[in-house]
């Protein structure tokens, strides 16, 4: 499973970088409200720094003004994926983006056959957004396993990116499931290491070190 990180914050995805835990990043228009950066300047500072897709989301609904959009974050770097939402002209953006040859994310999925519409359109990545249906009562990850099964029905080569995820445990079933990228915020992937017992046996190994008087170095 690929790791996208989820987030605008340029300092938060190097450190993940440089832990080479970063396969991509995903951005949307909160998140770079949240970094306070300029659209195209953040975005650009992402794109130079990681080598997978960066995620660039459009902000107009008509698909004319998307595709107008999408083509100027493209011109940003060469891992622009474009980013647009699940609706009607959304899709219609993405066929005619992902015919000149671009990266599209749809985003905003909250179903099955929102999904299916998004691999017909020529989508490279279909976003389905886990912790909003959890937060409704609805299980997010019965969605992902949902459109597992339809794209393996149909060998559909969109990709799966398990979206809006809020724990450690919605990467392990994103992962268990067979998600084919999750993306996460910086603190969810960092969560992933953690272990009470692995700082439980850590503190007694280096007690017991400690106690030996030796130096490896
Ligand atoms: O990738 C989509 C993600 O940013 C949404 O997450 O936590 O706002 O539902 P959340």
């Amino acid at each position: 499973m690929k790791f996208f990180v989820d987030s605008a914050e340029v300092d938060a995805i190097a450190e993940l970088n440089d832990l080479g835990l970063v396969d991509g990043v995903t951005t949307n228009p909160s998140l770079i409200l949240k970094s306070g950066r300029d659209i195209l300047e953040v975005t650009k500072e992402i794109c130079d720094m990681v080598d997978g897709p960066v995620s660039a989301e459009v902000v107009a609904l008509e698909a004319d003004a998307m595709i107008a959009e999408g083509r100027k974050l493209a011109d940003i770097a060469e891992n622009i994926c474009i980013k647009v939402p699940l609706t009607l002209d959304g899709l219609k953006a993405c066929r005619v983006l992902s015919g000149e040859g671009h990266k599209l994310n749809v985003t905003l999925c909250f179903s099955a056959n929102q999904a299916l519409l998004a691999a017909k359109a020529g989508a490279t990545y279909i976003s389905p957004f886990i912790g909003r249906l959890d937060d409704q009562n609805i299980d997010g990850m019965e969605l992902i396993a949902d459109i597992r099964t339809i794209y393996d029905n149909y060998d559909f080569e969109t990709q799966i990116l398990a979206a809006s995820i809020r724990s450690a445990n919605h990467m392990k079933e994103a992962a268990l499931i067979g998600a084919d990228v999750a993306t996460a915020p910086p603190a969810v992937i960092k969560a992933m290491a953690n272990h009470v017992l692995t700082d439980k046996g850590l503190d007694g190994f280096m007690k017991d070190w400690a106690k030996t008087g030796q130096k490896i170095l």
